[in-house]
This record gives C-alpha cells, sequence and structure tokens, in this order.
C-alpha cells in the first residue's frame, strides 16, 4: 500500500514538472515557441484583414497628426525624433503595461518578446525593428 502511495507521488510529480514546462513554452513566444510578433510593432500595429487600422499613425493621430507619414510608419521613423529625446523605452513601456484593462496584456498577454530579441549565443537583447 505504501509503495502504491509513493508510486502515485511519483507519477503526480512528474505530471506536474511536465505541465510547468510545458506552460513555460507556451508562455516565451520568440525564445521557446514560435516568435508571434516577427515584425515588432508592425506585427500588431497594422491595417487587419477585417479593416481595422491599428496602424501607429492612425493611433497617434491626435498628437502627432502633423508630422509626415513616412516618420509614423514603422520603429525606425519614431527614432528620427525620440532618439534624441532618449524616451523611448518610458514612453513604450507605459504605453503597453499601464491602465487598467490594457489591452497589450489582456488580448496579447504582455510578452517582452513580442518587442524584443535576445540573442540566446551572446544573451544580448534587442528591438524588433530597430
Ligand atoms: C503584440 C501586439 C503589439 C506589439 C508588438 C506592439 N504593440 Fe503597441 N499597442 C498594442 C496594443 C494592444 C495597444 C493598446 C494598449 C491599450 O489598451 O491602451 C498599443 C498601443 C500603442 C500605442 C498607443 C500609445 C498611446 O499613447 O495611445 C503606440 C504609439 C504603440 N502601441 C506603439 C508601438 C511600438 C512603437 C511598438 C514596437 C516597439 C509596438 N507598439 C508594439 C499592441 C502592440
Ligand atoms: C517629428 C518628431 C516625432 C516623430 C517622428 C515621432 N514622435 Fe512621438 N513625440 C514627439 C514629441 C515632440 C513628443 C512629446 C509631445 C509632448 O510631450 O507633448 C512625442 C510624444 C510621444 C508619445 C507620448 C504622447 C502620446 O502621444 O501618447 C508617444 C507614445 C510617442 N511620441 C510615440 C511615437 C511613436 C511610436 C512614433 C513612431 C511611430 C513617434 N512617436 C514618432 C515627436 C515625434
Ligand atoms: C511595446 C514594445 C516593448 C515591450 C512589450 C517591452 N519593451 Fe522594453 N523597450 C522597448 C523599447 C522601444 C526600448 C528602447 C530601446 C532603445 O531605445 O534602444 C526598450 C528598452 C528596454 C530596456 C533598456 C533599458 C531602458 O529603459 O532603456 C529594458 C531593460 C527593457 N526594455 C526591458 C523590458 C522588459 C523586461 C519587458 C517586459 C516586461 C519589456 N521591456 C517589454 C520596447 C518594449
Amino acid at each position: 500500500m505504501k509503495k502504491l502511495a509513493i508510486v502515485i507521488g511519483i507519477i503526480a510529480a512528474v505530471v506536474v514538472a511536465a505541465s510547468v514546462i510545458a506552460l513555460a513554452q507556451a508562455t516565451l513566444p520568440g525564445l521557446v515557441g514560435e516568435d508571434v510578433s516577427p515584425d515588432g510593432c508592425l506585427s500588431c500595429h497594422r491595417v487587419t484583414e477585417d479593416g481595422r487600422d491599428h496602424t501607429m499613425a492612425t493611433m497617434l493621430q491626435e498628437t502627432h497628426g502633423r508630422f509626415s507619414a513616412s516618420r509614423l510608419a514603422d520603429l525606425a521613423g519614431c527614432y528620427t525624433c525620440h532618439e534624441r529625446r532618449g524616451d523611448m523605452a518610458e514612453l513604450m513601456h507605459a504605453a503597453h503595461y499601464a491602465g487598467e484593462d490594457n489591452h497589450f496584456i489582456t488580448r496579447y498577454n504582455g510578452y517582452c518578446t513580442h518587442c524584443h530579441s535576445v540573442d540566446l549565443a551572446s544573451g544580448a537583447i534587442g528591438v524588433k525593428g530597430k
């Protein structure tokens, strides 16, 4: 009887360990598992198949509408101003993580690797599209 309990205990421990590993794989897209946002910002900020406009130019219309469209088309465009300002990290982390019902978290699980790349060989961290 005792032996059976030990065997069941071991099986339970293995099942728990396996599901923890499976969970870790499912929650690190781009590192372990498929990169769900290979184009960084532009994987999400685009016109969707059903016609909804999530482009950065549209999202920033109110504050950046006066700037030329080419500087709002991609991250390189943003950096023509924000490199000098040195505020891109602060702005992007606030835009995607702050607030009660932030869709980056509630709809996209908030992964750092949506934007950041990690070179597993060197350990260097970058931003996709920069
Ligand atoms: C996985 C999808 C995803 C990726 C990748 C992503 N965003 Fe977003 N972004 C969102 C969502 C969702 C919101 C809206 C958040 C909310 O609910 O307020 C948002 C909001 C924004 C806003 C609006 C901020 C404001 O002041 O209203 C800007 C600008 C923006 N993102 C730029 C970027 C840039 C630049 C990158 C790349 C460095 C990027 N995003 C990557 C999904 C994404
Ligand atoms: C021509 C210069 C210029 C370009 C190009 C530019 N910005 Fe900005 N951005 C600014 C300035 C200036 C401010 C500060 C506005 C303020 O503080 O009133 C700002 C503020 C912001 C803010 C905070 C205010 C807000 O509107 O939510 C976000 C977020 C932002 N920029 C994102 C971006 C992104 C993403 C891009 C590229 C798609 C971009 N910016 C391109 C000049 C620029
Ligand atoms: C929406 C895109 C986006 C997401 C999501 C994101 N980052 Fe960033 N992060 C940036 C950008 C853009 C920079 C600025 C890089 C630069 O200018 O060289 C940055 C810079 C950084 C830096 C450099 C330090 C600094 O403040 O400049 C660190 C550390 C960092 N991010 C950590 C994280 C972590 C941890 C997460 C997940 C919790 C995360 N980031 C999620 C876009 C993002």
